[in-house]
């Protein structure tokens, strides 16, 4: 019995859903499982090769031997997903980004590899010329300076049918050109490679918060910004204009991106598109929790699970994040 009185006479009490774990256990909305993660990974030429990079403590860039062992890892914490995304050496860059569709170049060797290993785990690769270039964009830029969309979208055909041979489970254009969807989709069915599927940066804004991992790629643009490209972070309506026509054209799914900061528009996409949606929880919002959870200024395990949660509530059917590994573990000791 408490020492105070005052009682109100109230029909609704909306904590009576709150009065037990139990009871918040039935009452709950949304689940958060190991199986909706997507686990995005650095990966670089060499053997036994390991970096750490500054801007995302505890991420590292690996050669394919240790991304095999790290894979592993994940298969053990239930995590089946993996997107991977290369840093390549200064050397193989230029202007016509012939390097993103080499047989033997790093991506396709990793595919392979993992393919090969775990041939249950689903394999997302990024196709974008942003770390072949040497300009640093994701599309072949003119003389005058322009991002070529026509002329971008064929390399992008060669790089997606580079990675369907390697065995790649889903493609990933997040490169914002305009018409690469119905390209790839055509182009990947008429090479026998119906069942790649296609997963669409469909709503990719320009955002500051992909600083950490240009610095884990070496891939910033040596000159201008994506505004041309990547969405403009005030639009909400032109995300729903660009997630119908890559329907349209063919994606399997659909992605917001980043997640945290663009949560209305997940939302508005999610009620929206009869694919299920994806978002990305970027590498800034990763560097942002790790750094205030390292001052001792935030809980990381509860801003970890929060974080996601809220992007799963948003409406995201599967979330990359950096976090996975992490959250993988959280969940398995709740
Ligand atoms: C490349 C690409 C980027 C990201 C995913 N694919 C960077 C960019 O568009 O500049 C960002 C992911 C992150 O920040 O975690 N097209």
């Amino acid at each position: 019995m408490s020492d105070f009185s005052y009682s109100l006479d109230l029909v609704h009490r909306p904590r009576r859903n709150r009065k037990s774990e139990t009871v918040r256990d039935l009452v709950r909305e949304t689940s958060l499982s190991v199986k909706d993660f997507v686990y995005p990974v650095f990966i670089m030429e060499g053997n036994c090769k390991e970096e750490k990079i500054p801007s995302m403590p505890g991420i590292t860039r690996k050669s394919i031997d240790i991304l095999l062992k790290e894979v592993e890892e994940c298969v053990s914490l239930g995590v089946k997903a993996i997107a991977p995304f290369p840093s390549i050496e200064n050397a193989k860059k230029d202007s016509t980004a012939r390097e993103s569709y080499n047989p033997d170049g790093l991506v396709p060797r990793a595919v392979a590899a993992v393919k090969k290993k775990f041939p249950d785990v689903v394999v997302m690769t990024d196709v974008a010329l942003d770390p072949f270039n040497s300009d640093g964009h994701d599309g072949l830029v003119s003389n005058t300076g322009e991002i070529l969309n026509d002329e971008t979208v064929e390399v992008l055909s060669k790089m997606a049918l580079c990675h369907a041979k390697a065995g790649a489970d889903f493609v990933c254009p997040s490169d914002m050109m305009d018409g690469r969807i119905g390209v790839l989709r055509s182009d990947l069915d008429s090479a026998g490679f119906k069942n790649t599927s296609i997963m669409a940066y469909s709503a990719k804004y320009a955002s500051a918060f992909y600083g950490p991992f240009r610095d884990a790629l070496g891939s910033a643009p040596k000159a201008g910004d994506k505004k041309t490209y990547q969405m403009d972070p005030a639009n909400r309506r032109e995300a729903l204009y660009e997630v119908a026509l890559d329907i349209e054209e063919g994606a399997d799914i659909v992605m917001v991106k980043p997640a945290g900061y663009y949560l209305d528009v997940i939302r508005e996409v999610a009620d929206f598109a009869e694919i299920p949606v994806a978002a990305y929880q970027v590498s800034g919002e990763y560097a942002m929790l790790v750094a205030a959870a390292e001052t001792g200024w935030l809980d990381r395990d509860k801003v970890v699970l929060e974080s996601l949660m809220g992007i799963k509530r948003a409406g995201a059917k599967m979330i990359w994040t950096y976090f996975a590994k992490d959250a993988a573990r959280l969940l398995q000791s709740k």
